[in-house]
């Protein structure tokens, strides 16, 4: 999976009820396996910013090579992990202290088939009440694990719950001790 093209884009399978219920609240090994953990960062780009107004949960785009950097995993879907965003100096003011600490994230790899989009993206939700948002602005993050694949949807709600489980189950994985250590990283501004 190195593209992001159309041509090159694959189905994706509908979101089932039995996969609804299936859901589990804990995924993955007690500390990340290979590819885990993988580093991005990179500037934040303008996506459509339906994720804000359609969905209850902001995105922050990754430039290409962000995306580039994703394709050791080669399956698309949701990961979690953490993110900083780091802004220059003369933005400093923009931000709240809480909002520059290493945060919990949840990414979406993918083709956001719900949305037909035409190109790969990789966006991170970053676990946090933002008051403002970091078009331009450094991102960094680590991805620590995978969650699920990328699905398509009936219906907009369908999405919105399953992203907040998504959200519920990333936690709980950074909860265990050997992920939670990866808030310290060399890879963050600390
Ligand atoms: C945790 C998470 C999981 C997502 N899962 C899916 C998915 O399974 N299928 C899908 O079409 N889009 C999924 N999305 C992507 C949304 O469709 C996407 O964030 C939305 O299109 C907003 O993008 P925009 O801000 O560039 O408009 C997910 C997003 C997040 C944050």
């Amino acid at each position: 999976m190195s593209a992001t093209t159309a041509s090159e884009r694959p189905a994706a399978p509908f979101q089932t009820e039995s996969f609804r219920l299936a859901r589990p609240q804990l995924v993955g090994p007690d500390e990340p396996e290979s590819p885990f953990p993988i580093k991005l960062a990179g500037p934040v780009q303008k996506g459509f910013g339906r994720g804000g107004k359609d969905l209850g949960c902001p995105t922050a785009n990754l430039p290409d090579e962000a995306t580039e950097a994703m394709t050791v995993v080669a399956k698309t879907g949701v990961y979690y992990g953490y993110a900083q965003v780091i802004p220059p100096a003369e933005r400093m003011g923009e931000f709240e202290k809480g909002e520059l600490a290493v945060l919990p994230m949840v990414m979406s790899l993918g083709w956001n088939p719900f949305y037909d989009n035409k190109k790969m993206t990789a966006e991170i939700h970053i676990m946090h009440g933002f008051k403002g948002d970091f078009y331009g602005i450094e991102m960094r993050a680590i991805v620590l694990g995978y969650i699920r694949p990328e699905l398509n949807y009936t219906s907009r709600d369908a999405l919105i719950a399953d992203i907040e489980t998504d959200k519920q189950v990333a936690l709980r994985c950074l909860e265990r001790p050997g992920y939670h250590t990866y808030a310290e990283d060399k890879h963050f501004n600390l």
